[in-house]
């Protein structure tokens, strides 16, 4: 009762306020100045998703603010008893519209939302990245937290929790000044999107950005439809695992602040006392807990949203968990490193007899760190041996993959490459902590045992450190690494009956499904046919199955009888035809997560291709960001794929309408990236200088500037058949 009339009175406070700022930018700005997020699609995300009004310039607030103004309840008095949760909710979502107005303001007229260590709204490519680890469980969710810890100590241990448990945190609002997000900045902790550790904003307005990036996901990759509020609002509480921190005192604008995130099915976890507002049994867990001491904080968050986190403890004296990925080890942090081009650094991982490996057994042959002096530098071969009932050849490279990764989630220890490139560095402060690189030898074992169990039974380390010996391995370790290539590469999708699919992205968009060829891999670019089978048997009830091609209904545009059936099934009845090489005929559907996006630019005759690290403009008329809204969501939309970027080397690539040739534009940081695989496909199909006849941004930015390039430079695209 108390929250609900604290919750509305501070929402009829925002949305005053937002009343006012508007009113200010329209008279310093004028009603059609442009306003926007960064980067996005989705223009103010709350707003677009809820009502699926598109705010593009400052008149276009004056619809939805008013709109927050008419859900706003009356504001009760001490002794009005609100039976509903109703009233509450409405003047949450009240507040969310006034608070994004008020952001999106800030960016016309600021203070700008980009100060200090603060970072304002996340871009569509920040979201779909982020998006792809909610999707395959890298990350469980976020939690918002607003306010800040009793001091630096106890924030530090709550943020370090959180990232254990591999959880996103997104920080905004203060405590009689202070944000959680400035005490952890204040005790060294490493802020950003790449550590897990958000800071919006200082001020509380600044959660709207959470909520923002929660619709953003149900929009794109649930492809719900902007304005379909109940929908939204559905994916949100179903499949967003978030919830809310209240730390510190809880005025009115954080009340109304928590009623908005209720009502997206968040819960609100707050250390301080807060009256319940709800007639128990509406929901299947609690609106609100409060007074929860700062050591069961986290973990009574998670028993609240029904999170299911599994932490695998790591013998070692470091935090460890996906979180510490992004952590960078700067030069002046670093205490040694192996590989770069300091010295030798290799890995590899080799299948073994089951007699012939000691489960456990780690082995330093040389020097460890604790033997050096700052800066260290040694070379380093990593041999992991592993046995196993269902062990194969084929899962080697799968397993030696996961190497990066594992690494790179000890806290202080950044692992970069793969093979013989890789690159490991060791920070200053994990040796404080008592770190050696037999650590490096407990991780592997413990989590290749504890994450491909049906695989891996026994698992030994050995780390050689000496030059000698870690030139042999290398030579072993280069023998392996080309078998394996040459055996993915000599795989054509005719040489098989059986294609992979993926369904990893369903959890995100329910309704799509990847197909993976040899010659075409996930649109992600993480999963190539390889992976596929390889996962289907580690885990046949996984999100890999194999997909019987069946009878060959169409060889050149790639459709198969099995094919479709299976798509039809797997998409419950969405999708009933694919073909595999086509660009404009059912085409290939997309979830949100691929690395590029292939469009037809039909008066160039060809197709363009742009990644997400692209944020200009492309001829098409769209930013990657918004062709990325209308790609994603599960549906065929001919004319435009979603695909991993290797896919562009293949000879499948888009070859029912002619394949590389059509390629007609490109960024140029991408082109410079593929050069290689680009530059043989090219010589491959007889056009070895068509690189430089493919346009970029720095010649042309419209499709009419495209054609125009293509003329001059007689790019091949434009002999070939009409594409449409
Ligand atoms: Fe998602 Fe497709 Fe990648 Fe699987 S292969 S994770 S479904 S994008
Ligand atoms: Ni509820
Ligand atoms: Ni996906």
């Amino acid at each position: 009762k108390i929250i609900a009339s604290a919750a509305i009175r501070g929402a009829h406070a925002i949305v005053s306020r937002a009343e006012e700022r508007l009113k200010e930018a329209i008279d310093a700005k004028g009603p059609d100045e442009p306003v926007a997020f960064p980067n996005t699609g989705y223009y103010l995300p709350v707003i677009y998703a809820l009502s699926g009004h598109k705010v593009e310039k400052l008149s276009d607030m004056e619809k939805p603010l008013a709109l927050a103004r008419d859900m706003l309840g009356e504001i009760p008095t001490d002794s009005l008893w609100l039976p509903y949760l109703g009233q509450t909710l409405d003047s949450g979502i009240s507040t969310l519209f006034a608070q994004e107005i008020m952001q999106g303001v800030r960016y016309v007229i600021g203070p700008s939302p980009v100060h200090g260590i603060y970072l304002g709204a996340a871009d569509d490519a920040i979201m779909r990245q982020r998006g792809v680890e909610f999707v395959d469980g890298s990350a469980p969710g976020f939690a918002a937290v607003v306010g800040a810890a009793p001091d630096n100590e106890t924030a530090v241990k709550i943020a370090r929790e959180l990232q254990q448990k591999s959880l996103y945190v997104f920080m905004a609002g203060s405590t009689n000044g202070v944000c959680f997000a400035d005490q952890l900045a204040e005790e060294g902790v490493q802020l950003g999107w790449d550590t897990r550790l958000v800071p919006f904003d200082n001020e509380v307005h600044g959660q709207v950005y959470s909520l923002g990036f929660a619709a953003r996901a149900a929009m794109s990759f649930g492809g719900v439809k902007p304005g379909d509020f109940k929908n939204i609002l559905k994916y949100n509480k179903q499949r967003i695992f978030a919830f809310v921190i209240a730390l510190g005192e809880v005025d009115d604008e954080k009340y109304a602040t928590a009623a908005g995130a209720i009502s997206y099915g968040f819960p609100t976890i707050a250390d301080t006392d807060i009256p319940e507002i709800l007639p128990t049994g509406v929901c299947t867990y609690e609106h609100v807990v409060s007074s929860i001491p700062h050591d069961k904080i986290v973990q009574k968050a998670i028993e609240v949203r029904g999170l299911k986190v599994t932490v695998t403890e790591i013998p070692i004296p470091l935090s460890y968990g996906p979180a510490f990925e992004g952590e960078r080890v700067r030069k002046d942090d670093l205490f040694a490193e192996c590989g770069g081009r300091k010295s030798t650094c290799c890995e590899l991982l080799r299948m073994r007899e089951m007699e012939e490996v000691e489960d456990g057994r780690i082995e330093v042959v040389g020097p460890d760190i604790d033997e050096l002096e700052p800066v260290g530098v040694l070379p380093l071969a990593i041999v992991v041996d592993v046995a196993g009932r269902k062990m194969q050849k084929d899962f080697e490279p799968i397993l030696e993959r996961q190497f990066h990764h594992l690494i790179n989630s000890a806290e202080g220890i950044m692992h970069m490459g793969q093979r013989d490139i890789s690159w490991i560095r060791i920070s200053r402060q994990a040796r404080e902590k008592g770190f050696k690189l037999s650590h490096i030898g407990d991780i592997l074992h413990a989590k290749l045992l504890s994450d491909f169990p049906s695989i891996a039974d026994k698992v030994q380390v050995t780390l050689y450190t000496e030059e000698d010996k870690v030139n042999e391995i290398l030579q072993e370790a280069r023998t392996l690494y080309n078998e394996r290539d040459e055996r993915l590469a000599g795989l054509k999708d005719e040489s098989v009956d059986t294609f992979y699919s993926c369904s990893l992205c369903q959890s995100f968009a329910p309704n799509h499904v990847c197909v993976i060829t040899p010659e075409r891999l996930g649109l992600c670019g993480a999963y190539n046919w390889l992976d596929g089978q390889a996962s289907y048997e580690i885990d046949p009830s996984g999100p890999n199955k194999p997909v019987a091609k069946g009878e060959v209904i169409d060889q050149h545009k790639g459709e198969w009888q099995g094919v479709n059936e299976f798509i039809s099934q797997a998409s419950k009845g969405n999708l009933e035809r694919l073909k595999a090489y086509s660009i404009l005929e059912d085409p290939m559907t997309s979830c949100g997560c691929f690395e590029c996006i292939v469009a037809l630019l039909p008066a160039a005759n060809g197709v363009m291709v742009v990644d997400r690290d692209f944020s200009g403009m492309t001829p098409s008329g769209m930013t990657f960001s918004t062709l990325a809204g209308m790609v994603g969501g599960g549906i065929q939309t001919p004319g435009f794929l979603g695909v991993g970027k290797f896919y562009l080397g293949s000879d499948k690539f888009i070859s029912a309408e002619g394949g590389f040739k059509r390629l007609v534009w490109m960024p140029s940081h991408l082109k410079e990236r593929l050069r290689n695989m680009l530059q043989a496909q090219a010589e491959k199909v007889g056009e070895p200088d068509m690189l430089d006849k493919i346009a970029d941004e720095t010649v042309a930015t419209t499709e009419m500037e495209v054609l125009e390039y293509l003329e001059k430079v007689g790019h091949p695209a434009l002999g070939m058949d009409p594409m449409m």
